[in-house]
């Protein structure tokens, strides 16, 4: 399945893609410009001007030589090629802004629509139903000083949020190191105890830790993996009120691009996923089989491998609060329950009899950009052509050896060093 895959994901527009139709008018538009800028350039059409200054420097001497032709006509060729170079960037420009104008004309319907204005239906083709929930009202009074943290650390209502306590320092360190060495100014750290916070103050980076009389708050500095999970809903549940989208990572993740730039914003949660090809990934129907049912035996079922809830956006909506909530509150009731299983149960399940589904918009984030460690140690390290495409991130979720994987895959993507993946075996050892 992978080995088909002819071009990467890396080497397509960040941007959502754009329809046949709007992709057809934006090669009729940009043809039409290129001509109309030939037209205007050289009214009597492009090889005429170039012969006839060709024509023209021949019989204006006689006496020059053979030599200084070729430097003019080399010159005529740079100033040829320099004068394409520049249609070329106006096209691109212009490209640019068609995929912006399109991209406002589908929010400016999307927010028409979340009006709840009753309607008629429009032609086949043309509906689209709400996926984008408009964001809901910021509420600084709910905690000031987070408020004015997330004023000088967020771009554009946007940031990185992880959490941490002292069990992931040297993860933390992998962590934000990549950060900074990639550029990345909107992030920031919740330590969870005071030697995070004065790591993190002494290696400059933004920090947050919350007032240590609050309940919740015990958790953290003792806690385990699941109860610090089970905390950090509860936390972005103020993030989200404060209006801000929040980028969730946990510390076992390697940041080689900016990942606010691959980021589609359509959805309630958009999230990387724990899949490790199409497939699973994305979405299939896996048929059952009971042969005792004859004529009926195969049924059909839809599945999907889980996102993974160390590493997702989510943007400050109604039902992306209510997500919050929810696995928040069935985390309390139970202290065994996953939280990774609870955050996906709420995304997934229907409504049905005794229970009101959430129904959240999620998308799921490209696998080869959003890499999980059995997709890079499985298959991508092992295929010619996805191993030379450089992900956005990599998690180190499936493998217990998370520090020697993070800084293999340091050596890899940003040291260049081609065998530095080669030592680890695909799954862990147990
Ligand atoms: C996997 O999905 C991507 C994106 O939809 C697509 O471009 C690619 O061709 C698919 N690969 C395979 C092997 O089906």
């Amino acid at each position: 399945m992978i080995s088909g895959r002819k071009d990467g994901p890396l080497m397509k527009s960040t941007s959502p893609p754009l329809s046949r139709a709007s992709r057809i008018a934006i090669a009729v538009a940009v043809g039409s410009l290129l001509g109309c800028i030939c037209a205007f350039l050289y009214p009597d059409g492009l090889f005429h001007e170039a012969t006839s200054r060709i024509k023209s420097s021949q019989a204006s001497s006689v006496s020059c030589n053979s030599a200084e032709k070729v430097n003019m006509l080399k010159s005529e060729l740079v100033s040829l090629s320099e004068k394409l170079a520049e249609l070329k960037k106006e096209i691109r420009d212009l490209n640019k802004k068609l995929q912006l104008a399109e991209k406002e004309k589908d929010q400016a319907q999307e927010q028409f629509l979340s009006l709840g204005v009753q309607r008629k239906a429009f032609p086949f083709g043309k509906e689209k139903g709400l996926r984008t929930n408009p964001s809901i009202l910021p509420d600084e009074s709910i905690n000031p000083r987070l408020a004015k943290i997330l004023e000088k650390v967020a771009v554009q209502n946007e940031l990185i949020v992880a959490l941490a306590n002292s069990n992931v320092k040297e993860m933390l360190e992998v962590w934000f190191d990549n950060i900074k060495r990639v550029g990345i100014p909107n992030y920031l750290v919740i330590a969870l105890d005071e030697d995070i916070e004065k790591f993190c103050m002494s290696k400059e980076v933004p920090v947050y830790r919350r007032n240590p009389d609050e309940g919740i708050d015990s958790i953290g500095r003792f806690g385990g993996n699941h109860a610090v999970s089970a905390l950090k809903f509860r936390i972005l549940r103020e993030f989200l009120q404060l209006g801000y989208s929040v980028l969730l990572s946990d510390v076992d993740i390697i940041y080689l691009q900016n990942p606010f730039g691959y980021l589609y914003r359509d959805s309630d949660v958009e999230s990387m996923s724990d899949g490790h090809n199409n497939m699973t990934a994305y979405g299939f129907n896996d048929v059952s089989d009971e042969p005792s049912m004859g004529w009926a035996r195969y049924a059909h079922t839809m599945r999907i491998w889980v996102y993974n809830s160390g590493f997702f956006f989510i943007r400050p909506t109604t039902p992306s609060i209510e997500l919050l909530d929810r696995v928040a509150a069935r985390l309390a009731r139970d202290p065994v329950a996953w939280d990774q299983a609870v955050f996906n149960e709420e995304l997934a399940f229907p409504s049905h009899p005794g229970y009101i589904g959430l129904h959240a918009s999620r998308r799921t984030m490209d696998i080869y950009l959003f890499m999980n460690s059995k997709v890079l140690f499985k298959t991508v390290r092992k295929d010619s052509s996805l191993s030379k495409l450089k992900p956005v991130i990599v998690h180190v979720n499936y493998h217990p050896d998370k520090l020697p994987r993070m800084k293999a895959v340091v050596e890899y993507y940003v040291n260049g060093k081609q065998n530095a993946l080669e030592s680890f075996p695909d799954g862990s050892e147990w």
